[in-house]
């Protein structure tokens, strides 16, 4: 049994009025049913992830960045490294999201190394694969995500199903409102979870796949409901606090 997660990506939003304002009312409105069914993550901008576990103090919502160096310490200006994510109370970190591939040339070995450096220094992953609008029309979605989890498989393979999580986000989906259906998702979360055994993810079943893409509270309850449908990773929702936590509910009881 997959306990959904629902993860929170604030990308560059927010400031600090508004994260502890945001915060307040996510504790506010979060009940037991929902936090014991459902693990919560906040990924917040960097600066504000050493305030965000002073804030989080007393809740069952996790922290996480929304990426990490793919080196480890040393003269690499600018960057943040897994051991200091660690270090400042992170739990999860989210790697190889599109816009880090499209806009900073973020590449799968990249990915690869993030993938490494973050598992040894006890974090758990949220590792992003999703074709573009392009590639799906192409007909090139299963070959597009082959290849972005062949950068993954082989350390999969030998950490623990629960620090692995894969979120499938198409990127045509990103911020446009114009989610996957629900049975475009599930078929490829399937596909994913299988290509994920083939290639010796031998705990591929426990493994948890995440959707990402424009869910809102309206379209949660379908995607959440489907198999191979295990949380959300949720952008622009994820900045108003009512709708956040109806996707959290939704997660909840589907
Ligand atoms: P969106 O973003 O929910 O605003 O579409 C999702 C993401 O990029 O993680």
């Amino acid at each position: 049994m997959r306990k959904p997660l629902v993860v929170a990506n604030w990308k560059m939003n927010g400031d600090f009025a508004s994260n502890e304002a945001l915060y307040a009312a996510l504790r506010a409105g979060l009940d037991a049913s929902v936090s014991n069914a459902v693990d919560i993550a906040i990924c917040p901008p960097f600066p504000y992830l050493g305030h965000s576990t002073a804030w989080l103090t007393d809740t069952p919502i996790r922290l996480g960045a929304q990426n990490v160096a793919a080196t480890s310490n040393g003269a690499f200006t600018g960057e943040v490294s897994a051991s200091m994510l660690a270090d400042v109370g992170c739990h999860w970190v989210i790697i190889g999201h599109s816009e880090r591939r499209s806009m900073y040339g973020e590449t799968d070995a990249d990915v690869a190394a993030k993938l490494s450096l973050a598992l040894a220094s006890q974090l758990s992953v949220i590792a992003c694969v999703g074709e573009t609008l392009q590639e799906n029309e192409a007909g090139q979605t299963e070959a597009v995500l082959a290849r972005q989890l062949d950068a993954l498989v082989s350390t999969f393979a030998k950490a623990p199903a629960i620090m692995c999580v894969v979120a499938y986000e198409p990127v045509w989906a990103i911020g446009t409102g114009r989610s996957a259906t629900p049975e475009q998702a599930q078929a490829v979360h399937c596909f994913i979870r299988a290509y994920l055994a083939g290639k010796g993810v031998s705990q591929a079943d426990e493994i948890r796949i995440l959707y990402g893409g424009s869910v809102k509270p309206a379209n949660a309850l379908s995607l959440m409901s489907m198999p191979d449908i295990d949380g959300a990773l949720v952008g622009g929702a994820s900045l108003v606090a009512d709708d956040f936590l109806s996707i959290c509910r939704a997660s909840a009881v589907a």
